[in-house]
């Protein structure tokens, strides 16, 4: 593949298994230096192992991207170790407890909002002022889901925290548009990951969730992963402030599950 991420240094949270992972071995053949934060040190380390065995250069930073003080020093040992920063994946979340409303804890709530919307925004605001400290330039892309387009019955705080992300989105693309800082969403259907696994491994469930796709199967984390690649290179170098959709053709429209 081309090293179009050459010279440049990126970012992946909840790079320690699924989509992140995949996304930050892509950076990596792509030629970027890779920091990879999460909260899981064996696996965090177990991401790095797998770039460096590839020839590429990686960090683990232990991260809970839930807590301010933690993603600010994430950017500072992201500087100390390379830098500087280039490109940047939010992709660190939780799918909560999938439950109805009126069955939903304050604690859960408070929980999922806090990793999957607050945890984007603390990543941006440490990320974005790096980038302008550095004289501005810069791709970041957010983790959104179909699930922040449409409802899902059951994904209350799941839902709402995703169409946060895609408003969070477009308001600092919108901020930082003139820095030449471009920020941009993703929004996938059901991806084979160990989030997807815990929400629609069980047999009769995956084939109906399948059936959702009009593809006929389940998304698979390396489509994502390619998908952001792009976004962060300068080949999307008009594009910012969007949600880019790779659904499988779920939100195309109304379809039978055959
Ligand atoms: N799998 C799907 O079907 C699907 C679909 C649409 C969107 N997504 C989104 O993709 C992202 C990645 O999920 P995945 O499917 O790869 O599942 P995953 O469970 O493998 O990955 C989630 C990652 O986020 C990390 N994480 C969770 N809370 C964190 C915190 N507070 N601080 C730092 N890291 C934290 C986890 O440790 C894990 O590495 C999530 O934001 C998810 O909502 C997944």
């Amino acid at each position: 593949m081309t090293r179009e991420l050459e010279g440049k240094v990126g970012l992946v949270t909840g790079g320690t298994s699924g989509i992140g992972r995949h996304t930050a071995l892509l950076f990596a053949k792509a030629g970027a230096k890779v920091v990879v934060a999460g909260r899981r040190e064996a696996e965090g380390q177990e991401t790095i192992e797998l770039i460096r065995a590839e020839g590429g250069d990686s960090l683990f930073v232990k991260t809970d991207v839930s807590k301010g003080s933690e993603v600010d020093a994430l950017i500072q040992k992201t500087v100390e170790k390379f830098g500087r920063l280039d490109i940047a994946f939010n992709n660190a979340g939780t799918e909560g407890a999938w439950v109805p409303i009126v069955r939903q804890s304050e604690e859960d709530w408070d929980r999922t909002i806090a990793i999957n919307l607050k945890g984007v925004w603390l990543c941006l605001k440490y990320e974005i002022r790096r980038m302008i400290k550095q004289g501005g330039g810069g791709a970041i892309v957010n983790m959104a889901s179909v699930t922040g387009l449409i409802g899902s019955v059951g994904a209350g705080a799941y839902s709402a925290s995703k169409h946060g992300v895609i408003g969070l989105t477009k308001t600092a693309a919108l901020e930082n548009a003139k820095s030449g800082i471009r920020i941009n969403a993703v929004c996938p259907g059901v991806i084979e990951t160990p989030m997807g696994e815990r929400l629609f491994g069980a047999p009769a469930v995956c084939k109906s969730v399948v059936g959702l796709h009009p593809v006929g199967r389940l998304g698979r984390p390396a489509e994502i992963a390619e998908a952001v690649l792009w976004m962060c290179s300068d080949r999307a170098s008009f594009m910012t402030g969007q949600s880019l959709v790779l659904d499988g053709g779920f939100l195309a429209g109304p379809h039978s599950a055959g």
